[in-house]
């Protein structure tokens, strides 16, 4: 982990408390359908996820829950574009209706995969939802059906997400600024 400092607060939590609810009124149209099977890939979902599923409780929403834990293999920050699954589903979802949840939609190629795997199991439709979005990154073209804040080119943590394995139990999101640079 090179010097850095994370003092650029770029959502603060009342920013996204008010977000996940203006994007649960959107998906609770979409997922009021029983059996529906909501799946955070891991592990940067987990706390977005969680705040999620509270808030579709309020408006009859019950899914089930389960995770995927992808892991992009490659030199440095920057990923090589060889996604693994490290953690399978357990959930059947052959035939069911998919809510896949990620962190941040960056290159592209994580929710790409996961929405392949989904399709490979069986799963009749898919809607996928990014908390972040950086459409400027992208490698291949996907867009996600909800997106919760499109932000600039820069790396960022908090709220799930993190550097080097720090900083996910952040509740705002914040810039990483590298010092030597
Ligand atoms: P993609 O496959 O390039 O779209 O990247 C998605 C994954 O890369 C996310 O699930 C994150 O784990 C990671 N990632 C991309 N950008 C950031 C960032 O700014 N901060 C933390 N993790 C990131
Ligand atoms: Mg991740």
């Amino acid at each position: 982990m090179k010097p850095h400092h994370i003092h650029d607060i770029l959502i603060t939590p009342e920013a996204i408390d008010q977000r996940v609810d203006e994007l649960v009124l959107d998906m609770a149209k979409e997922c009021r359908v029983e059996g529906i099977v909501m799946i955070g890939i891991l592990r940067g979902s987990f706390m977005f996820l969680a705040d999620l599923v509270r808030d579709l409780y309020r408006h009859d929403v019950h899914p089930k829950i389960d995770f995927l834990t992808l892991e992009s293999y490659g030199a440095g920050t920057e990923s090589s574009g060889t996604v693994k699954v490290t953690k399978d589903i357990s959930v059947d979802v052959n035939g069911a209706e998919v809510l896949l949840v990620d962190d941040i939609l960056d290159t592209g190629r994580t929710l790409t995969f996961a929405v392949d795997l989904l399709r490979q199991k069986g799963a009749k439709r898919i809607l996928t939802c990014a908390l972040l979005d950086k459409p400027e990154r992208r490698v291949i073209p996907i867009e996600a059906d909800f997106v919760g804040f499109t932000i600039p080119d820069h790396f960022v943590v908090g709220y799930g997400l993190d550097y080097d394995s720090r900083y996910r139990e952040l509740p705002y999101i914040a810039k990483v600024t590298l010092l030597d640079e």
